[in-house]
């Protein structure tokens, strides 16, 4: 039985941390079962905002923590196709033919966009990233998904992924569709605040706590964790609504009479944030603990993490090559030039011969 596709990936600028486990790995890990997934690793759509060439030489170092990462998460290698969003050039070619398929005021109307170009410092909008969501479109349809799950903030690009797809099968499908139209799966999880009580955990910042961490570094971050700033002794009633430490603990901590204890005493003054912290830190080691085995066990493997992204990225373009020889038929493209194509692809193999 042939399961449905789910596409989904990142970009490859560091390693995953808890907020990416609770926005976006969680959801995959639990849908693993229900598809057939795909993991891409979006290296160009990190070239929409970083695009030196340090972030280049390092991205395939991080594109190995993504995979990690995710194997430590849960994901089933046997189940997942991992793939190098740069290694399949017909990527690009989809990405061209969709390019006429939205407008720009369209993509100006993403708020995501507007941020992404502010975070990264640009002060006018680079092409590029205007047309992030369409090359987003590409990656969905080039392997014909059926679901994408994605965080909030995608939610738009899938948007226009659909508009694209219908617009596509509008104008060439008249001999059937070429894409189904994918389905947002969007995690309502609340973004996960950082370490600092800023609003997102982010690597940017600095206030992250990372999978792959190791105990003393969880118990060192979080004993330097923002908590109460009006609670400077431990007898000071504390306030416990949108306190990182309690958010974390409601998040990781499974003991939940543990932490309405801790609450309670914390609300009364009769608990001190060195003990909140110290089970909080517990709490998050005993939830990354499965995690470091699996990573332990991987890792010990080596190469293992690269022959995935190979098979991975060579099993994806098979699929890829296909839609866009579809996607050619469809558009017309083959009956007006196969002969001419052929010829020149004939020509220059005698060259190179
Ligand atoms: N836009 C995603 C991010 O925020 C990465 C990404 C690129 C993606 N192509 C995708 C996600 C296709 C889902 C589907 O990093």
């Amino acid at each position: 039985m042939t399961q449905p596709r789910l596409l989904t990936g990142d970009r490859p600028t560091g390693k995953l941390h808890l907020g990416h486990y609770v926005g976006s790995l969680e959801n995959r890990v639990r849908l693993q079962h229900r598809y057939e997934c795909f993991f891409l690793v979006a290296d160009l759509h990190m070239l929409t905002t970083k695009n030196s060439k340090e972030d280049i030489l390092e991205s395939a170092e991080n594109a190995r923590h993504l995979v990690l990462d995710s194997l430590a998460a849960g994901i089933e290698p046997e189940r997942a196709t991992f793939y190098v969003q740069s290694a399949i050039p017909e990527v690009c070619e989809i990405n061209t033919f969709f390019q006429n398929l939205t407008t720009v005021p369209r993509l100006e109307r993403i708020p995501s966009l507007k941020e992404m170009a502010r975070d990264a410092r640009k002060e006018e909008m680079p092409y590029g990233l205007l047309g992030y969501p369409v090359l987003q479109a590409a990656d969905i349809l080039c392997v014909r998904a059926h679901v994408v799950p994605v965080g909030k903030d995608n939610a738009s690009h899938v948007e226009v992924t659909r508009e694209i797809a219908r617009r596509f099968n509008g104008l060439y499908g008249d001999a059937g569709e070429v894409f189904p139209i994918p389905e947002l799966i969007i995690g309502d999880v609340p973004t996960l605040v950082g370490t600092d009580g800023q609003a997102k955990m982010s690597k940017s910042i600095g206030n992250t706590i990372f999978l792959s961490d190791d105990e003393a570094t969880v118990r060192k971050k979080v004993s330097g964790m923002y908590t109460d700033p009006a609670r400077i002794r431990a007898d000071i009633p504390g306030t416990v609504e949108g306190n990182p430490v309690f958010i974390y603990h409601d998040a990781f901590n499974p003991d939940r009479a543990e932490v309405d204890d801790l609450k309670r005493r914390y609300r009364e003054g009769t608990v001190g944030d060195v003990e909140v912290k110290q089970r909080l830190a517990e709490a998050i080691n005993a939830f990354l603990a499965p995690m470091r085995e699996r990573r332990a066990a991987y890792e010990a493997d080596r190469g293992y993490v690269d022959t995935l992204l190979v098979e991975g990225t060579a099993r994806t373009r098979e699929e890829v090559v296909a839609t866009v020889r579809l996607m050619r038929s469809a558009m017309g493209l083959n009956t007006s030039w196969n002969r001419i194509r052929r010829r020149a692809e004939e020509r220059a193999k005698k060259v190179a011969s």
